[in-house]
């Protein structure tokens, strides 16, 4: 099946297509999502078959907004003012389960808490008009694998024949903020295209999972967004044909290739060229990838904890 553009009639199949309980690839404004009706088993096993993804691993639940969301989900004052503040927008809240059965247990891989988001691309908005179920859809990369942030990226990562909706790169091209509101203090357990920064401007007593806790998302493993090829971290000086993924404007010389997250430096531009740099890079005709070291502030932390599993020895 061809990558379809995003118009009303094909907005208008996808939907068929979810509620038959068929999955469809989705444009957010952070990565690409390989999406399905959240209320139906049957749908959702097809997102953990074709992507392999680990059944322990829950997904994230999209809705319309905020009153949808209330739906499936307790909101404390806290969660509830976080919405208000990033929604439609990069931001995933996880609450208590509050939905009956308007979201399977498969969706939820048997949790009592769910995390919501509701998008703003305007395709899935859209999609959303059509619908009145909850998408589950994680990024629609293979499961440990580099995430999406363009039709060509998810079409190239499968045999299957994929309904692709074409929304365009994605303009943050680095997942969503993910932040516990199940416990007292909000606690981000993955850092994304919100930074925590401004969370804390929201939320003053919000806290950051330190990498070396216990895993509470199941699905951050040590191992993930890897390329084909070996990435290598704060790098200066190339290895034999090797590949640069350089950030700002003093790139070192020498390398087979480079692809430059940001010449200017600037690192809300970097983090959404982030994986469009390592698909690009990912080749077998290069050795492998060095990476230069990148500042770990604002959206600088969810760019190195994503090259920090990506380099993860496997
Ligand atoms: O930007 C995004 O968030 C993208 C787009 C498509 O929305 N989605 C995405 O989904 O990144 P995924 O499945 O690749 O990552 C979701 C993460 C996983 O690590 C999963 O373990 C965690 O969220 N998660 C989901 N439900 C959870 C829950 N109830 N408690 C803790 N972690 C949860
Ligand atoms: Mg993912």
């Amino acid at each position: 099946m061809p990558i379809l553009a995003a118009r009303d009639d094909n907005i208008k199949k996808a939907a068929k297509r979810l509620k038959e309980g068929d999955i469809v690839i989705i444009p957010t404004e952070t990565v690409y999502g390989m999406a399905a009706h959240a209320g139906l088993d049957q749908a959702v096993v097809k997102i953990y078959t074709t992507k392999k993804r680990p059944r322990f691993n829950p997904l994230i639940c999209h809705v319309k907004n905020l009153e949808q969301a209330k739906q499936i989900g307790d909101f404390s004052l806290t969660a509830s003012a976080l919405a208000k503040a990033f929604w439609p927008g990069p931001l995933t809240i996880i609450v208590p389960y509050n939905g009956e059965d308007r979201v399977a247990l498969t969706t939820r891989a048997g949790l009592e808490t769910i995390a919501i988001r509701v998008p703003a691309h305007p395709v899935v908005q859209a999609l959303f008009n059509y619908i009145d179920f909850p998408i589950a859809a994680p990024s629609a990369n293979p499961s440990g694998r580099i995430s999406p942030t363009c039709p060509d990226h998810v079409q190239k990562a499968y045999k299957d024949d994929l309904f692709i909706l074409d929304g365009g790169p994605c303009i943050y091209g680095i997942e969503s903020t993910i932040v516990d509101c199940t416990g007292v203090d909000p606690v981000v357990l993955r850092h994304g295209a919100i930074a925590f920064e401004d969370l804390q401007a929201i939320i003053p007593t919000i806290q950051s999972k330190s990498q070396t806790d216990e895993i509470k998302a199941p699905g951050l493993l040590k191992s993930h967004y890897a390329p084909s090829i070996p990435l290598r971290l704060t790098c200066d000086h190339p290895q034999k044909n090797e590949a640069l993924l350089a950030f700002g404007p003093n790139v070192p010389t020498g390398f087979a290739a480079v692809f430059n997250l940001s010449p200017k430096g600037d690192l809300t531009e970097a983090a959404s060229r982030l994986f469009m740099g390592l698909h690009d890079l990912d080749q077998p005709t290069y050795a492998g990838i060095a990476v230069m070291s990148i500042p770990d502030q604002g959206l600088g932390v969810a760019i190195n904890d994503r090259l920090q599993r990506a380099s993860y020895d496997r």
